[in-house]
């Protein structure tokens, strides 16, 4: 049987997340993603890598762990000095995070890899980013955790603790999701027994695209352009009568609201409530369902979560070639439970194609 892009093939049976796009329910490890957005960062990444929540102690020891293995390599170092200055982000990460490793991650891949990973894509995003910008190179601090961490490296000051806390419910939100087009290409490398680096580094590379992982972009531009909540209503009538999308809406799988913009918008409703650049998204957003509504009638289009991530990376002052490489640190996660996974019942992936071509035979 035909699917084109494997559209309803179920590829793999799995214990890490389930996604249902009717009644707009994402789960992690068993549990709903809205109970889940109190959860820090190595809090989450431990749930999904070990397969339960953490206990204290637990929690403890993953945000020490991820903490040591914050370091670039002298190797990474160099290979960050010397790629081309016109290299976006995501090939720069690419790039920095196959670089390494030698025997120690051969198959099968560990959760001890995992962290590694997980822990330096952060510092690769923050060097790189203030080599580009002439600013100070910052050396990673262990004392912050890993979101802190990130921010800092960023900014070269402590995060105030509403920042860290939307920026860590956003990266919480979006550490994985079912079996998207990364975390497949992640699965199919690992299956041909290849080593976490390379199925890390696969997934990279499907993430950079722009059907994946490129949306909160346009949803910062549209915010700019309406800029006000008085022009909201024209700008985004105007777009919808020019048969546009708007940016932030729709969902492949979720035909209701996205689990994750309704748990990010309750939690940036409690942190920041007076902002005004939250203040203008959540007016856009009403205004867009409605409009939604009037002129796509029946299409069930609601927010999703890159509108409001959008909306975090803007009052946070974040530039937008920066949303992709942080979506990629939160999504690394999810992809390294798949590869471990994949490697604990592995079967070699191995799909047919249809030849449509001539026969002169
Ligand atoms: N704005 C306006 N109309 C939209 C829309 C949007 N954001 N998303 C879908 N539609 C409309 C389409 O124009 C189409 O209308 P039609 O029936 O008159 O042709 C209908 O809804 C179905 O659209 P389709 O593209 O087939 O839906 P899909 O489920 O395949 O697409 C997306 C899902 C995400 C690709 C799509 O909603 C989109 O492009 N959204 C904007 C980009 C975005 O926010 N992406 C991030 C996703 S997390």
């Amino acid at each position: 049987m035909f699917s084109e892009g494997l559209k309803g093939i179920i590829a793999a049976q799995t214990m890490i997340s389930h996604i249902d796009g009717k009644e707009g329910v994402l789960i992690y490890r068993g549990y709903e993603i809205g109970e889940l957005s109190h959860l820090s960062f190595e809090e989450a990444a431990f749930l999904l890598w070990y397969g339960h929540l953490p206990t204290v102690e637990d929690a403890v020891e993953i945000k020490k762990k991820l903490g040591t293995y914050r370091f670039l390599t002298p190797v990474m170092r160099d290979i960050l000095h010397s790629l081309p200055q016109g290299m976006d982000m995501m090939s720069v990460l690419r790039t920095v995070i196959s670089s390494e490793g030698g025997t120690e991650y051969k198959w099968k891949p560990t959760i001890e890899q995992s962290m590694r990973l997980t822990a330096v894509i952060p510092t690769i995003i923050a060097y790189r980013f203030n080599m580009m910008m002439d600013k100070p190179l910052i050396v990673p601090d262990t004392q912050l955790n890993h979101v802190e961490n990130y921010l800092y490296m960023l900014t070269g000051n402590n995060p105030s603790k509403t920042v860290a806390d939307a920026l860590e419910t956003y990266m919480v939100l979006t550490l994985e999701h079912g079996m998207n087009a990364s975390a497949f290409s992640a699965r199919v490398t690992a299956s041909t027994e290849s080593d976490l680096v390379s199925a890390i580094t696969a997934a990279i590379g499907t993430m950079k695209g722009p059907l994946h992982g490129g949306a909160p972009s346009g949803v910062i531009d549209l915010l700019n352009e309406i800029g006000m909540a008085e022009k909201a209503e024209s700008v985004i009538r105007r777009k919808l009568l020019k048969g546009e999308k708007l940016m932030g809406f729709g969902h492949r799988v979720y035909k209701t609201h996205d689990p994750r913009a309704i748990a990010l918008r309750k939690k940036l409703l409690e942190n920041m409530g007076d902002d005004h650049s939250l203040d203008l998204a959540l007016y856009v957003e009403k205004k867009a369902i409605e409009l939604l509504a009037e002129i796509k009638p029946g299409r069930s289009l609601y927010t999703n979560v890159e509108f409001y991530a959008a909306a975090i990376m803007k009052s946070m002052h974040l530039p937008s070639d920066l949303f992709t490489p942080t979506f990629t640190a939160s999504r690394i996660v999810g992809w390294t439970a798949h590869v471990m996974e994949q490697a604990e019942n592995n079967t070699i992936y191995r799909p047919q194609s249809e030849y449509i071509g001539k026969r002169n035979c």
